[in-house]
């Protein structure tokens, strides 16, 4: 196993989770959202986001590959799973865990666009901004990375070290 470095402590992902969450309650103070997580990177986050956002908020999500094991996006988005449920007039947070190339996320933001939902929104907890190939910004972003391959808190390499508590760079 490559020794990992700690970028991210669970501390400091806690905090910054928890502003995120007071922000997109402010934002649609008494209105409700849905929170789409995109599997199986998000999962964590969602759960840990959902518990600091004071709304009323339903789940969903939705499965794309993109990566097949690989530390390369192929540039292929595939669906895998698809939303249970209408988005239509709803308030949808796409949660996602690395906005990167940003072509999972354009993909995922014009099929959520063709359900017409009332208000869409991009929470994602890593942003690459660095190795943006599509012109996509998160309106919720935790933290800005540099280019490093990280694992952890959801995201893994090869579908290893997801169950991190902080997020690490793989060297
Ligand atoms: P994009 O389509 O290039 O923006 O890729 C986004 C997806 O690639 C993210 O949802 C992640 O699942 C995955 N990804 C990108 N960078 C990393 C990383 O450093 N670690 C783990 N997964 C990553
Ligand atoms: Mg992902």
């Amino acid at each position: 196993m490559p020794e990992l470095r700690v970028l991210f402590t669970r501390e400091q992902i806690a905090a910054r989770v928890a502003e995120l969450g007071r922000q997109i309650s402010r934002d649609f103070a008494g209105e409700p959202v849905v929170l789409v997580g995109v599997l199986k990177g998000a999962a964590i986050f969602l759960s840990d986001l959902a518990r600091q956002i004071e709304l009323d908020s339903t789940f969903d999500f939705i499965s794309v590959s993109s990566y097949g094991g690989e530390k390369q996006n192929s540039g292929e988005v595939k669906l895998l799973k698809d939303v249970d449920q209408s988005m239509e007039g709803k308030n949808v947070i796409l949660v996602e865990d690395i906005l990167d190339t940003g072509l999972t996320m354009c993909y995922l933001k014009k099929m959520v666009l063709a359900h017409r939902p009332k208000a869409f929104r991009i929470a994602a907890l890593l942003d690459k901004k660095c190795r943006r190939l599509q012109p996509i910004q998160a309106d919720y972003t935790g933290f800005e990375i540099p280019d490093e391959f990280v694992v952890g808190y959801g995201m893994d390499h090869a579908e290893r070290y997801r169950n991190l508590p902080d997020i690490c760079v793989v060297p």
